[in-house]
């Protein structure tokens, strides 16, 4: 399949009673098959049958069409037909097609000016519906791990940055910053971050320069803000100063790396893996703050217990 010529979208972000304006495909078999029209509506019919086939890597829309597409999740973010909850719904799985593409795109420059807008997309949202962060959140889907794991750290981590009052263009920063902190794990290899138990010694050396690979690749782009790059090279030190790859303390991490440091454990420990269950969101924050004390910035973690707060309105 040319994968550069087509990009995945869900079904589900796609309503039947609006008509598309962009042509949908349906891959059967690896050939691209023309499902539906620009300017056609899918019928209720086609979205009950075909929804139990959308396994995530069903249906396309070219990428010179990508435009459009963006265009029309934009429209009906807008729109008063829906309700924040299908909002949250339909700017999710948009979410998560789209950064397959940025994961995978070679050129990471146009990676990361692609991946504003759905930052943008996100703040607008949630200023416009208090509940949205809890309802996207709700949402993820059964796409690879990394993936989700970066939008719900993205997501959490707006979160976290709005209760700490961050104005807009910070929270923007934040929020790429966020999206991009396990760009690194590009550069290493597959075998080792599918892994399932435990790696060994060599494996998890491996593993651990993530955080350089990624400052490497960050660093191609002259654009880059230096608060991007640290989100992404200082989210694994430790407050207490025995974190890696520099070991370095307090507040000589910067705030985008504390934050992250958070929402990434906080993600870990509240979402499903196959070998462990997942935590309650207040077990997690309690043994975060308890068990894995001095790992954190306190005031942040403090703060994290508003963003609970925040997600237990949505549920
Ligand atoms: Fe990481
Ligand atoms: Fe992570």
């Amino acid at each position: 399949m040319q994968q550069e010529a087509y990009f995945r979208i869900r079904l589900s972000t796609i309503r039947p009673s609006k008509a598309t304006s962009f042509d949908i495909y349906l891959n059967i078999n690896g050939q691209m098959v023309h499902y539906l029209k620009a300017g056609d509506k899918l019928s209720e019919l086609k979205i009950e049958t075909l929804h139990n086939r959308d396994t995530g890597n069903s249906f396309f829309v070219l990428t010179e069409q990508k435009q459009a597409y963006r265009d029309w999740v934009k429209e009906e973010m807008n729109s008063d037909d829906l309700n924040p909850f299908e909002k949250s719904k339909i700017l999710r799985e948009s979410s998560v097609a789209l950064m397959e593409d940025l994961f995978e795109n070679p050129d990471v420059h146009k990676a990361l000016d692609e991946s504003r807008p759905i930052i943008k997309n996100f703040i607008d949202f949630m200023e416009q519906a208090p509940e949205a962060m809890g309802y996207m959140i709700s949402l993820s889907g059964h796409d690879f791990y990394t993936y989700n794991h970066s939008l719900d750290v993205s997501i959490y981590s707006l979160g976290l940055g709005s209760v700490l009052s961050y104005g807009r263009a910070d929270l923007e920063e934040l929020g790429v910053g966020s999206l991009f902190h396990d760009i690194g794990k590009r550069n290493v290899a597959l075998d080792i971050l599918c892994k399932k138990g435990g790696l060994d010694d060599h494996e998890w050396e491996q593993m651990k320069r993530h955080p350089q690979y990624g400052l490497m690749i960050l660093n191609e782009n002259p654009k880059i803000s230096d608060a991007i790059k640290a989100a992404c090279f200082e989210h694994h030190e430790s407050f207490s100063g025995n974190g890696y790859p520099q070991g370095i303390v307090g507040q000589e991490i910067h705030p985008f790396a504390r934050i992250v440091a958070i929402t990434d454990t906080y993600d870990a420990l509240t979402t499903q893996r196959s070998y462990n269950l997942p935590m309650k969101p207040i077990d997690a924050v309690t043994m975060m703050r308890d068990k894995l004390a001095g790992r954190y910035d306190p005031d942040f973690l403090k703060a994290m217990y508003s963003v609970l707060f925040k997600l237990k309105a949505a549920a």
